[in-house]
Order: C-alpha cells, then structure tokens, then sequence
C-alpha cells in the first residue's frame, strides 16, 4: 500500500453549527450527494430536543446513536471522506471543541435569518486556535434571511475571518432561485422536487451576462449581474493558502433541506479541502508522511452494554499505517498494546478492520486503559497537545450519597471524567471534590449514569462560583504569595494543575490587577 497515495485522498473533517443551523440536515445531504445513502433520513439525527433535559431515555437513545454517528466514512470520487459528527446539544459543547482537534478542516453551518450565533462564535475560536481551514454554508436560503451582503459582513466581523465567497443565492425566502458559482461562473437553477434524494435536473447556466438568462430568473437577472460585479470588486479572488492557513473562508450559500447548494459545497471541498496536516506534540510536530504510527484519543464511549464493561477510544491517526494485532505503545502508561478488532467507520455501519492511515479515525475496544487525549506510537514518548479543556461554566460539590459504595463512586467519577463528560476539581483547603460543566444537563447525566453504570448515588451541593482558571507565573514568588492568599479558592484538575476558582467577574478582576505576572487561563491543553 502506497502511504503518501492513502495520505493524500483523505479528507476528515467536521461540520459544525449553532444548534438548529442545519448541521444534521446538511451532513445528511453530503452523505447522499457522495452516494454514501441514498434516502436522507437514514443518518438519525443525535441532538436531545431542547426541554428533553430529565428524559434519560433520550440521553441513552443519544449515546446509542452518536456511537453509530461519531463518524461517518465514504467513498466520493476517488478521496476517503471522514465526516466527524458533533453532539447537537450545547450542554456538550467540550466534546465538539475535543472532536475539532481531530480535524483537518471544517464546514460552519450559518442560518441565513439567524446570521452568526453564540455556539458559531465559540467553535470558530476552537478553529482559530488550531488554524483550522473553514468552510462556510449559509443555510435556510428557502426561508426570508438577512441580506446576503449582511451576512458575509457579519462573518467577517463575528468570526474575525476574511470570508470569500464562492457561489451567491438568487433571491431569499420565496423567491428563492438557486446559486451562482463565483468560482466556477455557473448558475444552478434548482427546483425543490424530492428533498430525500439527489436532484438531478439542475439547469446549469455559464454565461450569466446572456439575454438568456431573463428567461429563467426573470427580474433576478439585472440584480444578480450587478452583484456579481460588485462581488468582484469588493472580495479577493480565492486564494488557497489563505484558506489553507485559516486566514480566510470560502462561504456557499443554499438550502440543505432542499438540496440547493450542497453538490457546490461537496464538489469544492474535495478540490480544495487539505488532507491530514501535521499534528504537535510536546516534543516535536509530527508529519502525517512520517512512516511510524502515532495518533491520539480524542473520544471514548463507554458501557454502552450495562452488562460489559465495554468502552470505544476513539484513535486519530496522525501518521504512519495503523496495523491489527500489532503493539504499539500507550504512552501514558508506558506499556504495550494490541488490538485484535479495531473498527473503521463506514457511513452507518462499524467493521473490523486490517489496516488504517492518517486521517482516519480508529475505534478501539477497551478495558479502561485509556483516557482523552492518551496517545500511542511505535515506541517514542511524546504527548500530542491541542486537546482543549475550556473553563467549566457551572460547579457543584459532588458527595457520597451512599457510604457503602463509596469505591463505585471514586470509580464512576474517574471513568467518567476520562472519558470527558466534565471536568473534577479538587480543593487544596479541604479535598472536596468539584464538578465543572459547561451545562446544567451533564450533572444529571452523571448522577445518571453513576446509579445505572456504577450503582453509586451521588449527592450535589450547589456552589458559588464564576470560573476556573489555570494559573501560570515566571515569577515563583509571586505565584506562591497568590496561593497562599487565595487558598481558599485554589483547587487542582485532574492532571494536577493549579486552578484558580474565582467567585465573581469581580474576584477575577482584582486578582489579575493585584498579580500582574500571574497568567489567567481559560483553556487548557492536554
Ligand atoms: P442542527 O443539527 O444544526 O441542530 O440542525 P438540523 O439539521 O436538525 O436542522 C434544524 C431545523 O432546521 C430542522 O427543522 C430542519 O429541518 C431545518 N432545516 C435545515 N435545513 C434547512 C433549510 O435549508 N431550510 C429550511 N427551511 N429548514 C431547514 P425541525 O423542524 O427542527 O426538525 P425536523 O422536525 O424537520 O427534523
């Protein structure tokens, strides 16, 4: 097998979006349009409804489907398309930020009316931590949106990316008529027959300054003339290493739900999407040509089946071939492992397979020797980085309900916390442990899941916090005059770090004004 032939014609990706923006639709139809389904419908939409939040059963039905979801391979002319699925619910938003290390670039999913929301916000800055090259699709063309020329101003300004746009709607709402391709010089006229399958009359127009064209678009002609003029005279030519370096997206306009655009976006994206880009490690980078493997954990599933232990790491190949049955060394623990069933994902469907390569993502079957961002390699000791862990938003005091199963509990809050679904803080003042989410759901999720998996009960105590934040200083002085003062408020994470639990906007502020050498961060990257 030819490495750098598999490395080039593999492009993993994931499309993400403020929930509702049309995510699930549009990966569906990216699905169907590369003849990865054939009936949308087929790709079960992951996202717990908005309200559902005591309904475990969801919750379970969720992990069951984002288990079969998580990633979604196929075949579309010639190149290995691996579309990495995203939880919908915002309450996990830090499986998203995880899921985006694992990526080599990204579709952003825009509502035409909605324009740029708080989630699209946040994913951005995760994309623009990694320089992550950025697609964007404005959606819901069919439904009144803001004015298009709105909208690219909007990107630029809320997602700070130079935008470029590649094809522009002809009209909105109503009297919405399909999309020009700037890049191509090609109108699609679409009509919305079967929006479950591929449309296959699209009437394709190349000359648009044609007499002709009145004919199909009527009254839209003049207008999308003249904005085809003043597009050419206010946005810059498409530039691929601009894109390439995350300093610029190219954005597409259409309906998912309707098909209108989305064979644009497919056909451009694997002309212009990169393939596996160099990963960092604590030691060094690593090239995806680089003929030893190595990759990283950025996801695990875990007790799926109650009566299993079972859990699924999920393994990002960063370089080298990944082989069945062959050691390779877990970093962390300093030991060898094989693995006789790795699963590739395949559009709806797992299967075992022999071989695996840069880009690709692995399911490994696992007994608790892993944790996010664990990484394995053929016997050199480095960490990958960039796996962020944000500042949780919401605390509570996590204690034992139930004295006799107090090893259950220690146990189901380690798993879980490896496996990622909040972060655990510890008080140096009085070993109390902390919960951090980003939202109110996950707690129950965990007290859920600690009864169901674990038979521990759990027991919260609401506590008053505004952030965590990691604390760092040169000036060691300085830093232990801070501990020492705020021990009150220090606690450690899970990997021993010092963390800064400020009770207000207002403690925050004061503790970065009185210790100025002391850095203050919001994220942290294992
Ligand atoms: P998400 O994964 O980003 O959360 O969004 P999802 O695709 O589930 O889409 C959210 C809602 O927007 C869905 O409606 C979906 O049908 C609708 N939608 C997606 N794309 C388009 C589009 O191009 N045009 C229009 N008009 N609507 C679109 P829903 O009523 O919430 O769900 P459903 O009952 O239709 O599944």
């Amino acid at each position: 097998m030819d490495l750098s032939k598999e490395i080039r014609r593999r492009r993993t990706f994931a499309v993400i979006a403020h929930p509702d923006g049309g995510k699930t639709t549009l990966t569906e139809k990216l699905l169907l349009f590369g003849g990865a389904i054939h009936v949308a419908g087929a790709v079960k939409s992951n996202k717990i409804k908005r309200g559902a939040t005591s309904d475990f059963m969801e919750i379970e039905r969720q992990r069951g489907i984002s288990v079969a979801t998580s990633v979604m391979g196929f075949e579309y002319r010639g190149l290995q398309i691996n579309i990495l699925d995203t939880p919908g619910h915002e309450d996990f938003a830090e499986d998203t930020y995880r899921t985006l290390s694992a990526v080599d670039s990204a579709i952003v999913v825009i509502d035409a009316a909605k324009g740029v929301e708080s989630q699209t916000r946040k994913l951005m800055n995760v994309c623009r931590m990694r320089n992550t090259p950025v697609m964007a699709f404005v959606n819901k063309c069919d439904r009144e949106g803001k004015d298009p020329f709105d909208l690219i101003s909007e990107l630029e300004k809320e997602l700070r990316i130079k935008t470029i746009p590649l094809t522009w709607p002809v009209g909105m709402g109503a009297t919405f008529k399909g999309v020009y391709s700037l890049y191509r010089k090609k109108l699609s006229l679409f009509s919305s027959q079967d929006k479950q399958r591929v449309d296959d009359k699209v009437v394709e127009f190349s000359d648009i300054a044609s007499p002709e064209l009145e004919r199909y678009i009527d009254r839209f002609a003049a207008k999308l003339r003249e904005d085809a003029e003043l597009l050419q005279g206010v946005y810059p030519l498409f530039d691929e290493t601009e894109y390439l370096a995350g300093d610029a997206a190219p954005v597409f306009f259409g309906s998912a739900l309707n098909n209108f655009g989305v064979q644009e976006l497919l056909d451009t994206f694997c002309e212009i999407a990169p393939c596996p880009r160099p990963t960092h490690t604590d030691t060094r980078t690593v090239d995806p040509f680089e003929e030893k493997l190595t990759g990283f954990v950025f996801k695990i599933h875990a007790n799926m089946d109650p009566n299993h232990r079972d859990r699924l790491a999920f393994l990002k190949i960063c370089s080298g071939t990944f082989e069945r049955n062959k050691a390779y060394l877990h970093v962390r623990h300093g030991k060898q492992l094989r693995f006789s069933s790795p699963n590739a994902f395949m559009a709806e469907k797992k299967t075992v397979i022999d071989a695996a390569y840069p880009g690709d993502i692995v399911g490994l079957h696992d007994t608790g020797n892993f944790k996010i961002g664990d990484t394995l390699t053929e016997g050199e000791k480095m960490n990958f980085k960039g796996i962020p862990s944000f500042s949780p938003e919401m605390f509570r005091y996590i204690d034992n309900a139930d004295p006799m199963k107090a090893k259950q509990l220690a146990k189901g809050v380690d798993q879980l916390m490896d496996e990622g679904v909040a972060q655990l803080f510890t008080s140096t003042l009085n070993g109390r442990k902390i919960i951090g989410t980003v939202g109110a759901l996950q707690f129950e999720v965990i007290e859920y899941r600690l009864e169901h998996e674990y038979g521990a009960k759990c027991r919260w105590e609401p506590i008053a916090l505004h952030k965590a934040c990691w604390i760092e200083s040169d000036n060691k002085a300085q830093l232990s005059d801070f501990m020492l003062r705020k021990h009150v408020n220090m606690a450690k994470d899970k990997h021993g770090r010092n963390v800064f639990l400020a009770d207000s906007p207002y403690a925050l502020q004061m503790a970065q004004e009185k210790f100025p050498d002391i850095k203050f961060y919001f994220t942290s990257e294992t």
